[in-house]
């Protein structure tokens, strides 16, 4: 058995499912285009039967990330999976937004949990081991890269699911995943499941590959995927941050540090360039508005800080002490310089593309005017500062509304004010003054009787870049839609209402406030006149 294991990562499938972490398309052809310079193996882009928007997002990044630049037709490039339920619409769909890429997989799955089953899809056993047979070989017949998931595997008899999985093979399906849909089971419980797969279908042999794909609904999803890692799987289906649907997914950057860190154990290797990880990690929470916890193994603010004394006084004689990892091998205190008032354009060019950002001419231009105003106002600009400014600048939803000025005053001598002028999308300039309990809700209420757009402001978060008083100051803000849709599951009505993050850097904090609820606001507003709002919310009552 080999010693790969292959990274599979769906942040822009099952880590956007979850509430908040709606991506614009141009994020996620970012975040692609990151996780490919990460070395994932296999990038899950999309539903593509979710919506257009959804579709066409997934065709971008099979084309621009699923193919070698211009000039170096031999570079590595990682696998373009869409997904599709067991149905021929949407294995059609798949089929049309990951053809473009060099290696396209279509990933189809059906339910095999007797809950599952009965309530949800209504089929029996039979029907199901028929629907599984008939898609994965319809997926076939288009793509040579077909992975089949029985949904709830780990709620599923083992004997049925040995069944599935050997028509899935007989079909043609060369990756068997296996989720833990609902984040059920223990180590010790998943463990064996995998083993009694392996040995146990029909039809296994080295071609196959077998993945682990846990939710983290008891916080068991790491163990749980390395638990099925020791027993033979050989992929790993992971998201950045752990985002995903309810607790979220297993995170790729625990997986593949506990996999290098404890190498002696597993034996095992990844094709994961670990030094991005905090970086490409920001890059995830930024554009989600999820924010990361301080104390998140890996890439949380304090993973690596030392407060207790022992502890400092123990770090001070020997890093090993309270270090199992080095904060570099994660890309952590690795900022490296350093640009200053004096740097030209040809300097930050260079500089973005040692960090992966190719811009054209014109963006160019742009970043570098950002740049100049930045350099003004901070003397000496890290990696940091200039990432949150490509954020910022670049990987934002389209403008409907953009801030156009804003005046504000505040302290102990009377009523904080705000007067903000945005510009809307009929290109008119609108001005607004309110009177708030502080600055930023000022804003927020000047901005709001502007954009008249009824939303309530869930999560408002506020940090400085780098150190220094001079420091940009970054703010993540999480939204949501007032008067959600309502739909039935199976049980119950409920209802779901869709939440909007948004970024937002600046030296000045106040305004970089106004600009990620500015942002979080354009979101929203795309979603509802573009209707993709409600076909999220039917995918999310049909998925895990
Ligand atoms: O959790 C799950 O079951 C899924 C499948 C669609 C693979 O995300
Ligand atoms: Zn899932």
């Amino acid at each position: 058995m080999t010693n790969y294991v292959k990274i599979f990562d769906t942040t822009l499938r099952d880590g956007e499912q979850s509430p908040g972490a709606t991506m614009t398309s141009a994020e996620k052809l970012e975040v692609a285009h990151n996780l490919a310079r990460l070395g994932v193996d296999v990038i899950e882009a999309g539903f593509p039967a979710a919506s257009l928007d959804d579709l066409e997002a997934v065709r971008r990044i099979a084309l621009e990330v699923g193919n070698p630049p211009a000039g170096s037709p031999d570079a590595k490039v990682p696998v373009i999976a869409g997904l599709a339920r067991a149905n021929k619409s949407d294995i059609d769909k798949a089929w049309e937004a990951v053809q473009g890429a060099k290696h396209p997989r279509i990933h189809t799955f059906l339910a095999t949990s007797p809950i599952h089953m009965k309530h949800k899809l209504k089929m029996d056993p039979e029907e199901v081991i028929q629907r599984v047979s008939e898609m994965v070989a319809y997926a076939k017949s288009l793509c040579a890269d077909v992975e089949f998931s029985p949904e709830d595997a780990g709620r599923s008899d083992p004997e049925f699911l040995y069944v599935v999985l050997g028509e899935a093979i007989k079909s043609g399906a060369t990756t068997l995943n296996i989720p833990d849909t609902v984040g059920y089971t223990t180590p010790d419980e998943f463990y064996a499941l995998i083993k009694g797969i392996i040995e146990n279908t029909p039809g296994m042999h080295e071609g196959i590959t077998v993945s682990v794909h846990c939710h983290d609904d008891l916080g068991m999803a790491t163990a749980n995927t390395l638990a099925g890692i020791r027993a033979g799987a050989r992929q790993a289906e992971v998201t950045i941050n752990g985002i995903g649907e309810r607790a979220g997914n297993t995170s790729l950057e625990e997986v593949v540090m506990a996999l290098k860190t404890r190498h002696p154990i597993f034996g095992l290797e990844t094709g994961i360039e670990t030094q991005q990880l905090s970086r490409i990690s920001k890059l995830v929470s930024n554009y989600t508005g999820m924010t990361v916890q301080p104390n998140k193994a890996i890439v949380g603010a304090n993973a690596f800080a030392h407060e207790a004394g022992i502890h400092q006084d123990g770090m001070l004689k020997h890093q090993g002490t309270y270090e199992i990892m080095r904060p570099e091998d994660v890309g952590v205190n690795q900022t490296k310089l350093v640009l200053g008032k004096h740097s030209g354009r040809h300097a930050l060019r260079t500089r973005l593309a040692e960090m992966g950002h190719s811009l054209d001419e014109v963006e160019l231009d742009k970043a570098f005017s950002r740049f100049k105003d930045l350099a003004d106002r901070k003397k000496v600009i890290t990696d940091l500062d200039l990432e949150a400014v490509i954020a910022d600048e670049f990987y934002k939803p389209r403008d409907v509304f953009l801030l156009n000025g804003l005046q504000v005053s505040c302290g102990t001598m009377g009523m904080p004010t705000a007067t903000v002028r945005l510009r809307g999308p009929d290109g008119v300039i609108h001005t607004q003054a309110a009177i708030g309990t502080g600055p930023v809700d000022a804003t927020y209420k000047a901005i709001d009787q502007i954009v008249n757009v009824p939303c309530t402001l869930l999560e408002f978060n506020i940090h400085a870049i780098t150190e220094g008083i001079d420091a940009l100051g970054e703010v993540t803000v999480r939204i949501q839609s007032e008067g959600g849709s309502t739909t039935m599951d199976a049980q119950r009505e409920v209802e779901y209402i869709r939440v909007y993050g948004g970024h937002g850097a600046d030296t000045d904090i106040i305004v970089a406030s106004a600009k990620a609820y500015i942002n979080a606001l354009n979101k929203l507003i795309i979603a509802q006149t573009e209707g993709t709002e409600k076909m999220k919310n039917d995918f999310g009552v049909m998925l895990g």
